[in-house]
């Protein structure tokens, strides 16, 4: 198992290029199901999570010339040959449980195993079974699969309970082929919604409201292949900025909005940095220790989740205390106690943690638990003092394309170590 051995302390100075966003990517991906003819995606990051993508689809029958050395891949469903994602690919990336969409809406049909929990949360598909009933299908869970059926799906009005991001990427693709209009309301609104609706919208898709919380889409007889290139990855962009502001350096990342990320850019400049935001790139310049400043995770445009542990490693070496709320899972804290270990002053009530700024962290053996706390450890090493040896970093390769070589090319002295 792959460890990352890190020696702290040193300013992280330089620009970095942000790949290709995954939470973009995974969906876009998925849709090709809904095109009778080739799709070409551009900017695709080569991440585990993607590669089982590909695994997903040609288990369906999808023919995937994979180019990921360019970063490209062209998938063809024209010849779906079955509807199924076996459990064995779903419980290593809950991602898949947006092919219910595409597959009912164009072959009627689906069979899909239940994601089942993950470290941080039950991570339950109602709002997705509840939205895909809404337009007509017949839902069943028989031996911890999803069966469902429907002749055609209907246009219909779904409200989402709750503005979750992949209920309303599943309820869009199912939308795009059914029968008249669909009204989705209480959508989630973050940019690879966004970016999911223009890439069903270059197949042929009339769908608009996309980024606000009302989506209308008209449904249409098939769709087309398109040639469509993804969205930068704010999470991944804000990791490297995280990463730049603990360690008191400067770092432009480019290859992004900043408006992506306009929510943590606040908090970057309340807690002391100084932000340049550009259409195309964002810049952090640390002016000294960060200051302890709180934040509360929240659905787009609120500060993301997926940013928490980041800005929480940051948090643990600012001037002054902090208070952490994370409101969007249950338990997304698994990176606390892995920064306790190099000297952070972290402690938990209930849904908040409490975290009084350190001056210096030391280096220790860590242990990764998910995607994003392993990002916030690696966080933690680059600014704790000696040397610190991260387990488990196959987490860390299901979300960050080459981090330890980008951050190499940033000044931090990190290695991978087979
Ligand atoms: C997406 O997960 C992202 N994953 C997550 O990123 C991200 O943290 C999350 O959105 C929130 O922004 C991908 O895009 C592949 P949700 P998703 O449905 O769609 C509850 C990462 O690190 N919920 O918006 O699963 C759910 O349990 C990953 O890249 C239900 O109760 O998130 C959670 O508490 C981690 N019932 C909340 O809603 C449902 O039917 C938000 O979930 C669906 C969700």
């Amino acid at each position: 198992m792959d460890k990352m051995r890190i020696r702290g302390g040193k300013a992280l100075h330089g620009t970095v290029q942000a790949s290709g966003s995954k939470n973009a990517a995974l969906p876009i991906l998925i849709s090709s199901l809904l095109a009778e003819t080739p799709c070409r995606f551009r900017r695709v990051p080569n991440l585990m999570d993607v590669r089982t993508t590909f695994k997903l689809l040609e288990h369906m029958g999808v023919v995937v010339k994979n180019d990921l050395g360019k970063n490209e891949v062209e998938l063809d469903a024209s010849k779906v040959t079955s509807q199924e994602a076996p459990y064995d690919l779903v419980r290593t990336m809950r991602a898949s449980v947006v092919v219910l969409g595409p597959l009912l809406a164009r072959f009627g049909r689906a069979k899909v195993s239940l994601p089942g929990g993950c470290a941080i949360g039950a991570r339950p598909i109602n709002f997705h079974l509840t939205g895909l009933e809404k337009l007509g299908a017949e839902i069943e869970l028989d031996q911890g699969y999803v069966i469902a059926k429907a002749k055609r799906l209907r246009g219909a009005r779904v409200a989402f309970e709750f503005p979750s991001v992949g209920a309303t990427e599943n309820v869009m693709m199912a939308a795009v082929l059914a029968e008249g209009e669909s009204i989705l309301e209480n959508c989630a609104q973050e940019p690879e919604i966004v970016d999911l609706a223009r890439a069903l919208r270059a197949m042929g898709a009339e769908i608009s409201g996309e980024g606000s919380a009302t989506i209308h889409i008209q449904g249409k007889k098939s769709l087309q292949g398109c040639d469509y290139s993804v969205i930068g990855d704010r999470i991944e962009a804000g990791t490297f900025l995280a990463a730049a502001f603990a360690t008191r350096g400067s770092v432009r990342v480019e290859g992004l909005d900043s408006e992506f990320l306009e929510s943590v850019l606040v908090k970057f400049e309340d807690a002391g940095a100084e932000i340049r935001r550009f259409s195309d790139a964002i810049e952090l310049v640390s002016k000294g220790r960060p200051r302890g400043t709180d934040i509360t995770t929240l659905p787009f445009p609120g500060f993301p989740t997926d940013m928490q542990a980041q800005f929480m490693a940051v948090m643990a070496v600012a001037d002054g205390a902090s208070v952490v709320t994370e409101t969007v899972f249950e338990n997304r804290f698994m990176h606390v106690p892995e920064l306790v270990r190099l000297g952070a002053d972290i402690s938990i009530h209930g849904k908040s943690a409490m975290i009084r700024g350190q001056e210096k962290l030391l280096g220790a053996p860590l242990m990764a638990t998910d995607l994003r706390a392993s990002a916030s450890l690696i966080i933690g090493a680059l600014c704790a003092e000696g040397e610190t040896v991260v387990n488990r970093i196959y987490h860390l390769d299901r979300g960050y394309e080459r981090m330890e070589e980008k951050l190499r090319a940033l000044g931090a002295d990190i290695e991978r170590i087979s």
